[in-house]
């Protein structure tokens, strides 16, 4: 390791994914992430059970970390670590084992925001060769808990555009697969089961909402409305018309997160577009969104998928960010669930 290297340890703990990345330099050396299976039998995230998880793995995880990098942990020169939004629980696992790793080491910290390290996703760097964004652009967050139009001027400069005031993207894929029985997260399936669909089978009520904001519990209610009618007639009716039920569902979706981003676009007068979080994963989001940018002249950024869902590669990249503008955490640091 050259004694000019950046080694930043990154410690994400939010929700169900207990994950620690070694970046040096920017550029990703190891990315561990141990995912909660846990869940699963409960239809959801069970707060509770995340933290346990989470304080037996995060010793073998963020070793396993350092092992596959190469590195031992004296050489890390800035321990970085997700302060929230997310589970108060798993983020205290977290944020205690940071504390206490930096402080033995007595090297700085940095407190990272969850939803500004799914945007700086797009710069992590690897073996492969990729375009990143130039600033100012555009980014859509698309997560399992937030859903976010976001200004990006700089690395540490982002001003919220427009949110969701109900559900996240992810949530409404998660809850509409739950509606029709799938198990969680139900978001990978919708999307499996949708590319033998016709997405404009069933039509959903169109969100109306003003401004750059998003709201998906409407649409997430006629849903179950549609289903519930449809197994009153014909108790097969989920089976036979699966395909169907999860492309609509995922078109009208998709057709709401582009709807807006095209206006936040056009509104800003940014041709830069960046996709990031979770539900950036899917297909249709995907193809959508590339022939948008085709249509509208955008340069278009979509992170490969293991940095778009949880991981820690995106912590210790906004850590990088973070340390190199001396925005130090102090060792009294508590994590906090929303801002
Ligand atoms: O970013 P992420 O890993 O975690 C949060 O920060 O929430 O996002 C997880 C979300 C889940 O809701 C999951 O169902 C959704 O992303 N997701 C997808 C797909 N892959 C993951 N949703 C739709 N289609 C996909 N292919
Ligand atoms: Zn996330």
């Amino acid at each position: 390791m050259s004694t000019t290297s950046l080694v930043v340890l990154g410690i994400e703990s939010s929700c169900d994914e207990t994950a620690a990345a070694v970046l040096v330099d920017g550029v990703v050396r190891s990315n561990v992430i141990a995912s909660q299976e846990v869940h699963r039998a409960w239809g959801g995230v069970v707060p509770e059970l995340a933290s346990r998880a989470h304080q037996e793995n995060i010793v073998p995880v963020v070793a396993q970390a350092l092992e596959q990098a190469g590195i031992g942990k004296e050489v890390i020169d800035v321990v970085a670590f997700t302060q929230g939004p997310g589970l108060i629980g798993a983020l205290l696992v977290g944020t205690c084992f940071a504390r206490s790793l930096a402080q033995s080491l007595g090297k700085p910290m940095v407190a990272v925001d969850h939803l500004k390290a799914h945007v700086l996703a797009h710069f992590i760097r690897d073996e492969e060769v990729r375009a990143v964004p130039a600033f100012p652009f555009i980014n859509l967050t698309v997560s399992g808990g937030h859903t976010q139009l976001i200004l990006v001027r700089s690395p540490l400069d982002m001003q919220l555009l427009g949110s969701t005031l109900d559900d996240a993207a992810g949530e409404a894929f998660d809850k509409g697969a739950k509606i029709l029985g799938l198990p969680y997260p139900g978001g990978p399936l919708v999307d499996q089961h949708a590319r033998t669909g016709d997405p404009r089978k069933y039509a959903l009520p169109e969100p109306v909402v003003p401004g750059l904001d998003l709201s998906f519990s409407g649409m997430k209610t006629a849903f179950a409305n549609l289903v519930q009618k449809g197994i009153r007639t014909d108790p097969d009716f989920i089976a036979r018309e699966l395909p169907h039920l999860c492309a609509s569902l995922q078109q009208q979706l998709v057709d709401a997160l582009l709807r807006k981003l095209s206006k936040a676009a056009r509104t800003n007068g940014i041709k830069r577009i960046g996709i990031s979080g979770g539900v950036s994963a899917n297909s249709a989001l995907r193809s959508q969104a590339t022939a948008m940018a085709e249509r509208e002249g955008w340069e278009l950024y979509l992170p490969p998928f293991s940095y778009c869902t949880d991981n820690a590669a995106m912590i210790a990249m906004a850590g990088h960010y973070l340390h190199l503008a001396q925005q130090h955490a102090s060792l009294s640091t508590m994590p906090v669930a929303r801002w």
